[in-house]
């Protein structure tokens, strides 16, 4: 969506975005009486209201549409709302829209809105063979953002941060709705070129199958066996132009890229299966921080690695009560190829602290299904061995509406995958703490670094909400982690 910054209103605009405190409503009378036509006596019982939306026509013929905010609300609900506010409303808005902010000063509110303003156009019918009315209309939809004469250059700097935010979590989704069919890992190498195209700061390797060969990333080749499509590595490197001279200097990032899970010969069930071809959804994210902080010209450094690959069923795919050998070295008896994400992570983690030496690593993937047992859609799973990271990354989550939430690390929860005849197994044989397992797998390959953190993001990385009928892409984790750079690496 196209924005235009004013400072001046402007009256043959017939639809208007209004975003309020609700605990402050009165102060907008004044506005809301000279500007748009309405009393407050048509105003007062509908402003105090409870409840976010309140669409109404004056009598100048504009819609109107109120965005109430609370008091503390949290900035995940204050993105969605005005999302679903434009969304549901798109049908009926005559463009370019007004979005009047003169009455909020918060710049964290300001963000989320714009943020949420600019993904509203998300144009999810991507393989329609036309467009649907409400994405043909998003398409081309231009809002007109009201500043008042008090509100200075720092508001028009965080509209810039909100829309090139915006566009990199786009670039997330659409590998994250993709098809399976459609998007392999050549999907991801080429979108990984192109950032390395786009801006000067970021460098890419991609490591082809001959080339994971020789640097024996095994779990990746194991998990590829059964697939019809070379597996690729992508590395990536950001180097800010300006990095910060003091502190911490390089975080590490590793993305799980499994374009589609079938389970493999450990065959999952067919009920929502279609859901797996979000299996990518860490690996989209890494991509779309790297893209996020290119725009945003965060001044740290990052090193990123993403395994890509499907897991497939095939004559030559790997079998439960194989034994396949890591990049590290360390043996793996596999108990059952679903588990197959921390398989690929391994290799990814192990790879970055040897050859990377990251100050911070952090990976994200969808990883397993315990993990959306315990804490459903709304949060993701933190494990970490670092307890100021962990805690950064539980603040980060709560300011950015991207929640995540700690689970223990416990050393007793090692025994869950001693092998008899290998260094380690990749599945528990006790059906519980799927999800703490899963990260205490990984933790066996990052080589004691000393501040790793591990999100498990299989419940968020797909969503209800107002973008589809279905589970749509939230690009969670790309919003996470650059508030986290921002508040905790940035200092
Ligand atoms: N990709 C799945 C995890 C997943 C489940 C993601 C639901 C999104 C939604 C992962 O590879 C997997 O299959 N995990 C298994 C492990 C199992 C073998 C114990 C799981 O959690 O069911
Ligand atoms: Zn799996
Ligand atoms: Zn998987």
């Amino acid at each position: 969506m196209k924005i235009e910054v004013t400072h001046e209103s402007k009256g043959n605009i017939q639809t208007v975005i209004y975003p309020y405190l609700k605990d402050q409503w009165r102060a907008n009378i004044q506005i809301l009486e000279s500007e748009y036509g309405l009393s407050a006596k048509v105003l007062d019982p509908l402003l105090d209201q409870d409840g976010t939306k309140l669409v109404i026509e004056n009598d100048r013929n504009r819609k109107i549409i109120f965005l109430g905010l609370s008091e503390g609300v949290l900035p995940g609900k204050i993105r969605t709302d005005t999302i679903h506010a434009v969304r549901k409303n798109a049908g009926s808005f005559s463009f370019p829209i007004l979005l009047d902010l003169r009455s909020l000063q918060d710049h964290r509110i300001i963000f989320e809105i714009i943020n949420g303003l600019c993904l509203s156009s998300y144009h999810l019918g991507m393989y329609k063979s036309e467009d649907s009315p409400i994405d043909r209309r998003l398409k081309k939809s231009h809002a007109v953002v009201l500043l008042g004469n008090e509100q200075n250059e720092k508001v028009k700097s965080i509209i810039q941060e909100a829309q090139a935010l915006a566009i990199a979590q786009k670039n997330t989704m659409d590998l994250v709705n993709g098809a399976g069919n459609l998007i392999h890992a050549n999907a991801l190498s080429k979108k990984a070129k192109k950032l390395s195209e786009s801006f000067k700061s970021v460098s890419v390797k991609i490591f082809d199958k001959k080339k994971i060969k020789q640097l024996g990333l095994g779990c990746l080749l194991a998990v590829n066996q059964g697939s019809q499509w070379p597996p690729v590595f992508i590395l990536l490197e950001y180097k800010p132009a300006h990095p910060k001279k003091s502190g911490l200097k390089k975080l590490g990032l590793a993305g799980k890229g499994i374009t589609f899970d079938t389970g493999g010969l450990s065959i999952k069930p067919s009920a929502n299966l279609h859901y797996m071809k979000s299996d990518l959804g860490g690996g989209a994210a890494v991509l779309g921080v790297v893209e996020a902080a290119a725009r945003l010209e965060i001044p740290v450094s990052i090193v990123a690695a993403i395994p890509v690959t499907d897991n497939c069923i095939d004559a030559a795919s790997f079998k439960p009560g194989d034994v396949i050998q890591s990049y590290l070295g360390k043996t793996i008896e596999i108990i059952n190829t679903d588990a197959e994400g921390r398989l690929i992570l391994a290799d990814a983690l192990s790879f970055l602290v040897k050859n990377h030496k990251p100050d911070v690593l952090i990976d994200l993937a969808t990883l397993t299904g315990s993990c959306v047992q315990t804490f459903g859609y709304h949060c993701a799973g933190l494990f970490s061995n670092d307890q100021e990271l962990s805690d950064q990354l539980v603040k980060a989550g709560l300011e950015s509406g991207e929640k995540v939430w700690p689970l223990p690390m416990w050393a007793e929860y090692d025994e869950m995958l001693q092998s008899d005849i290998a260094d380690i197994k990749n599945l528990s044989n006790k059906p519980v703490a799927g999800a703490i397992s899963a990260a205490k797998f990984l933790q066996a390959f990052v080589l004691n670094h000393p501040s790793w953190a591990h999100l498990d993001i299989a419940g968020v990385a797909l969503k209800e909400n107002s973008f589809g009928n279905d589970k749509v892409a939230s690009a969670f984790g790309v919003r996470l982690i650059i508030d986290f750079m921002q508040k905790y690496l940035v200092r």
